[in-house]
Order: C-alpha cells, then structure tokens, then sequence
C-alpha cells in the first residue's frame, strides 16, 4: 500500500515534513509513504487547467493517483491552511466530484509552534475535503503543539509522548485506509 505524504509547508527545516518523515519510519508492514514536495506548482489559473497541465501539476495528479491514502501534516497560518496547500488541493480538486482527490482516503497531521498546535488549520483542512469527497480519518485532532520542542537538531521526532501518539493515530489511520480500499 502507497500513502502519499503532503506537507504544507515549503521550509527546509518544517515541523510537518519531519513529521512525515517520522510517520514514514512507523506506518506497519507493508505500507510505504512516499513524501510529495508540493513548490514548483503554480497558482491555480483555470486557463492553464485544460487536457495539457503544468508539469509540476501533472506530476501531483500522478502521484495522488497511484496512491491508496494520503497523509497531509500541515501548518496552521492565520489561523487556517497555508496557501501553499489550499492551492494545491484547488488544483487535485478537478474536475469537481470526480477528482483523483475523491473517495480518497486521508489522514490529518499538523505541527505548529504555538500552543494550539494547528487544530484551526486542521478544521478548515476537513471542511476543504469535505468539498473534494475525501474522507477524512474520523480521529480526534493529532497535534503537535510546542513543535520546536518535539524535535532534536537533526529534524528527528524525539519527544516520547508525541511519538507514542502518532504511532495510535498511524495503526488506527492505517487499519481504516486499507478497509476502505477494499
Ligand atoms: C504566515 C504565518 C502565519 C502563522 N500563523 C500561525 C497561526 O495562526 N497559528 C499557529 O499555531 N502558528 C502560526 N504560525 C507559526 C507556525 O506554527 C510555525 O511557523 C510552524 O513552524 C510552521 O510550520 P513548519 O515548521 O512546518 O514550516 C504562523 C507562521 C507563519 C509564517
């Protein structure tokens, strides 16, 4: 089973994308999680959405597509989802109902430096796939609030606690992505 990884964050050093790189230590047997870089794709311009797409595109449309679930781990900004990601989805999000993003099932991951730790950016993430028919993992939020505390220099996921919980969310997401498959 191949679950595709999305960070919304860009940055080098991102909390969300060593996040992924640490559920993609942890997913089970059998489940390999390859992470998509999402910089490089353009701002949704519907005059550029036709049969021919930007490459950068073509190869995101490509990727969810050979995927079986995805995983998105992603900032809050402003109290909502980065840019970055919102446009990523509007373009997966065609044609509309009968997207590759449709009856896809997903997992939510966010990290943030606040205290918070992105909850408001994850309820907007649903609302936005709930446009897409993505069924989201039904999980209370997996947050990681204080994020440049959970991780050593490296980018490695260090805090005991928050590791103990993603491992919960990735058996349970896991078990839930693959029955929904069959
Ligand atoms: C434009 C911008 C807006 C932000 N707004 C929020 C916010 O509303 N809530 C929050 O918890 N953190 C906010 N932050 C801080 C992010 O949580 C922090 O930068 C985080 O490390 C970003 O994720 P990353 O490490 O994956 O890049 C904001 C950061 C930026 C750059």
């Amino acid at each position: 089973m191949k679950v595709l990884g999305i960070s919304g964050s860009l940055r080098a050093g991102s909390y969300n994308s060593a996040l992924l790189r640490a559920a993609e230590q942890r997913l089970g047997e059998g489940i390999r999680l390859e992470i998509h870089d999402l910089s490089g794709i353009p701002l949704y311009d519907a005059a550029l959405d036709g049969e021919v797409k930007p490459e950068p595109v073509r190869a995101l449309l490509e990727a969810i597509a050979s995927s079986q679930a995805l995983l998105f781990a992603t900032p809050e900004y402003n109290y909502s989802i980065p840019g970055v990601l919102k446009n990523a989805i509007d373009w997966a999000s065609r044609p509309a109902y009968a997207s590759v993003l449709a009856n896809k099932p997903a997992g939510i991951l966010s990290a943030s430096m606040s205290a918070v730790g992105g909850a408001r950016a994850q309820a907007h993430l649903r609302d936005v796939l709930a446009a897409t028919l993505t069924p989201v993992y039904p999980y209370p939020d997996q947050l990681l609030p204080m994020a440049q505390n959970a991780f050593d220099a490296q980018g490695i996921l260090q805090d005991r606690g928050a590791l103990e919980r993603l491992d919960r969310y990735l058996r349970g997401f896991a078990d839930w992505a693959i029955a929904h498959d069959r």
